[in-house]
């Protein structure tokens, strides 16, 4: 079985990253063959509409484009589960996520009532949000439903429904004095962090346990 980790931060070893790296060590104590992909050490574009993957004469299924994607790609086409990690950029995931997510779904997306996938196979996912909201903001603005789009599509064209784990109110600086932060409490940040974020990291290492077992 294995597992692919994609971290949609450009921040190799904050809070996205972490809770990738528990999901993957999850996974590995069930004997699960892991991978991480740092989507920001990638130089790439999204999707620029030139419909190669839906041409009759074509390659369905292959994006066309040549670059750090291109590999990358082909990698998660050998993946049994495929976790995706993202901080939550003006509430939504970040431009590298959604870039990568264009590639990959609309490569494999089909025009056509029958069969809206040509993923070679049903694979298992999971996709880690991290953000600076509390959970109470996040349950009482109605937040979540700019995220339910790309959680559908993933679910339609990778085969199974997508599991979800938030983190919350993240702790993001390395030292609040050094930046203007003063709409945070650094108490309750530092709070979060010692309490909340390690039942976080314990989903995710469950979600990995989970995902190498069930594959
Ligand atoms: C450009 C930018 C936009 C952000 N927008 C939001 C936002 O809309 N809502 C939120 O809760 N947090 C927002 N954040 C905070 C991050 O989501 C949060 O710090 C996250 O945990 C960072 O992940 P990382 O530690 O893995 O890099 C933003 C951060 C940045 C840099």
């Amino acid at each position: 079985m294995k597992l692919i980790a994609i971290n949609g931060s450009p921040r190799k070893n904050w809070n996205t990253a972490t809770l990738l790296n528990k999901a993957l060590e999850g996974a590995a104590s069930q004997g699960a063959e892991i991978e991480l992909i740092n989507l920001y050490d990638l130089k790439y574009r999204g999707c620029i509409s030139c419909f190669a993957c839906k041409r009759k004469d074509g390659q369905h299924g292959k994006c066309a484009m040549k670059d750090d994607l291109t590999n990358i790609l082909e990698r998660l086409e050998t993946a049994d589960a495929i976790i995706f990690g993202s901080p939550i950029y003006y509430m939504n995931i970040t431009a590298g996520m959604t870039a990568l997510l264009e590639r990959l779904l609309y490569s494999h997306s089909i025009y056509s009532s029958e069969i809206p996938t040509i993923y070679p196979k049903k694979i298992q996912t999971g996709f880690i949000y991290t953000m600076n909201a509390t959970e109470k903001y996040i349950e009482e603005s109605g937040y979540k439903l700019s995220l339910k789009p790309h959680q559908d599509f993933i679910t339609r064209m990778l085969g199974k429904p997508v599991e979800l784990l938030y983190s919350y109110d993240t702790y993001q600086f390395s030292n609040y004095e050094k930046y203007e932060s003063s709409i945070f409490s650094e108490e309750a940040k530092a709070k979060q962090k010692s309490e909340q974020f390690p039942v976080d990291c314990q989903k995710a290492f469950d979600m990995g346990v989970r995902f190498a077992t069930n594959a």
